[in-house]
């Protein structure tokens, strides 16, 4: 694996999860391996846990770590080829990567999509920039159109879990005063087309995902049908796909409450966090038993070494 960019980079998932949970169980048995190998973590956009995670991933291998907040520590990087560079943007991203790659073994970068111009978004301008002018390895700690760090998180909670074979695993769509990016939700969906499961989306009109993600996956527009006998009820807010990054209902008949987990097969409830309760989810489902939020923030540092791993081996 050369890069981290999205889950398809994964040589395999299933041994991916099986050496995250090998980790988890000993997460120092290799903390040899990051020696003198410095890990760079560039964040274009604000993160709890993907940067604590990350971080303490990298202590757990050894890695040290360099942390720059580009939005308001770094230059403003230019990324136009060709430019008279007599605006705001001080710093080309040809120098900074390069430049960068003399001080780092590995770069992560996070970087959300726009919501303002689909086009552009899907470009996935900053990390293809990084891809093309640094000389190390790219990790994507959440890009416009892929989350692929949580995803193995995720892929790890449930593998956790899982309590019978063929389980019925709901990603339900959720409101949000925000509007906010298709990430989680795509990564989620690309991680579930390698799960052997019943996997359903559900979402209101108006909110399908890219339908090259989520071809091939049953994807309803009425959230009590799909919770039937779920077995894992994941929920997320995105905007509109289709009217791009638009809030098209306010609304909060999509809210998951404890009434309507009640309808599902004592389902785990999965959210990759931050969430705004009684807004995407009641206290009652956050605060319940059945909730896995907090493990499945845990795992985020054993997918993040299972990733770093890989990249340094
Ligand atoms: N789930 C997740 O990526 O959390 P942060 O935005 O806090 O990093």
């Amino acid at each position: 694996m050369k890069h981290y960019l999205t889950l398809n980079h994964l040589p395999n998932l299933e041994t991916a999860v099986a050496e995250a949970i090998a980790l988890k169980k000993d997460p120092f048995q290799f903390e040899k391996i990051g020696r003198n190998k410095t890990l760079g973590m560039l964040f274009f956009n604000p993160s709890l846990r993907t940067r604590l995670s990350t971080q303490k991933a990298a202590q757990q291998l050894g890695i040290k770590t360099m942390i720059m907040n580009f939005s308001n520590e770094a230059w403003a990087l230019e990324y136009e080829d060709g430019t008279q560079m007599s605006g705001l943007r001080s710093e080309h991203i040809r120098e900074a990567a390069a430049v960068i790659s003399q001080y780092c073994d590995v770069v992560a970068i996070r970087a959300f999509a726009s919501l303002t111009d689909k086009q552009k978004d899907e470009q996935e301008i900053v990390l293809n920039s990084f891809i093309k002018f640094a000389t190390i390895p790219v990790i994507n700690m959440e890009s416009a159109t892929s989350h692929p760090l949580q995803a193995l998180a995720d892929a790890i909670t449930l593998k956790e879990y899982q309590q019978k074979s063929r389980p019925k695993i709901v990603l339900t769509w959720a409101p949000h005063p925000k509007a906010l990016p298709h990430a989680v939700g795509n990564s989620f969906a690309r991680m579930m087309g390698h799960q052997d499961a019943d996997f359903v989306i559900a979402n209101p009109k108006g909110y399908d995902l890219d339908p090259r993600i989520t071809n091939g996956v049953t994807v309803v527009h009425n959230q009590a049908e799909a919770l039937k006998g779920a077995d894992v009820v994941y929920a997320k807010n995105w905007s509109s796909y289709d009217s791009y990054g638009q809030i098209l209902r306010t609304d909060n008949k999509w809210m998951l409450t404890p009434e309507k987990m009640e309808q599902t097969n004592n389902a785990a409830f999965m959210h990759c966090l931050p969430i705004r309760r009684n807004v995407v989810v009641s206290d009652g489902v956050l605060d319940s038993t059945h909730s896995k939020v907090i493990e499945q923030a845990n795992n985020r540092t054993f997918a993040a070494a299972a990733v770093l791993k890989t990249l340094l081996s």
